[in-house]
């Protein structure tokens, strides 16, 4: 996606470690009228599949999946990354944090995770994977199929894309980062 790809060239910044900080339009000031383009452009993608809900993991997936739910007109659910004390019928899986080192556990309700859900998942990073296989466990949990998965950003140097191809689930990136070498930003 063209105007993504300008943006991220135009204000995201590299941090060591291979770290693109995308916070002045995705991860913390949100630029609402590109998250919608990006919506639209997930919902174009997406269009032959056949999906009836849209799934995504807090925080930073919330914003673009709810668009996403109202271009598809499909509702949303996101996965939680604490425990609630009150959810009932809950499924859980551990998510590995390669940033931040840690291991956490993700629930869904199996109220809103069933057998009957054909899924497409949104995120805003595609990195290691962790947070899909995370997905792909609860789904799995809940008798639920995978149609889809769709990231704002991918970053092709780390392993995520690599475990979904091999695991055959269909993915759109928007815009996929090659290199966050010597701090400069190359896109494909
Ligand atoms: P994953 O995203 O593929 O699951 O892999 P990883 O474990 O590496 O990522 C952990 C967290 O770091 C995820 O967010 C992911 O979106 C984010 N992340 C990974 N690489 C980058 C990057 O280059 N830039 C930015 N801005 N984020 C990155 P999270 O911890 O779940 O946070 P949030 O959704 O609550 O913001």
């Amino acid at each position: 996606m063209e105007k993504l790809k300008s943006r991220i060239l135009q204000d995201g910044k590299c941090f060591p470690g291979g770290i693109l900080k995308v916070d002045s339009f995705i991860n913390h000031q949100m630029d609402p009228n590109l998250m919608m383009e990006v919506a639209k452009e997930f919902g174009r993608l997406f269009a032959d599949a056949p999906i009836n809900k849209v799934v995504t993991i807090e925080a930073s997936g919330i914003a673009p999946a709810i668009l996403v739910g109202y271009i598809m007109q499909l509702p949303v659910v996101f996965i939680k990354k604490k425990e609630p004390k009150t959810m009932e019928n809950m499924l859980t899986a551990a998510v590995h944090s390669f940033t931040k080192d840690r291991t956490y556990t993700v629930c869904i309700s199996a109220d809103y995770l069933t057998s009957n859900d054909h899924v497409l998942f949104i995120d805003d990073f595609l990195a290691n994977g962790n947070a899909s296989t995370g997905v792909i466990e609860l789904c799995r949990k809940a008798g639920a199929q995978i149609e889809g998965m769709g990231f704002i950003i991918e970053k092709a140097f780390q392993q995520g894309g690599e475990t979904l191809r091999q695991l055959g689930i269909r993915y759109e990136a928007l815009a996929t980062v090659e290199s966050l070498d010597n701090c400069e930003i190359k896109l494909r």
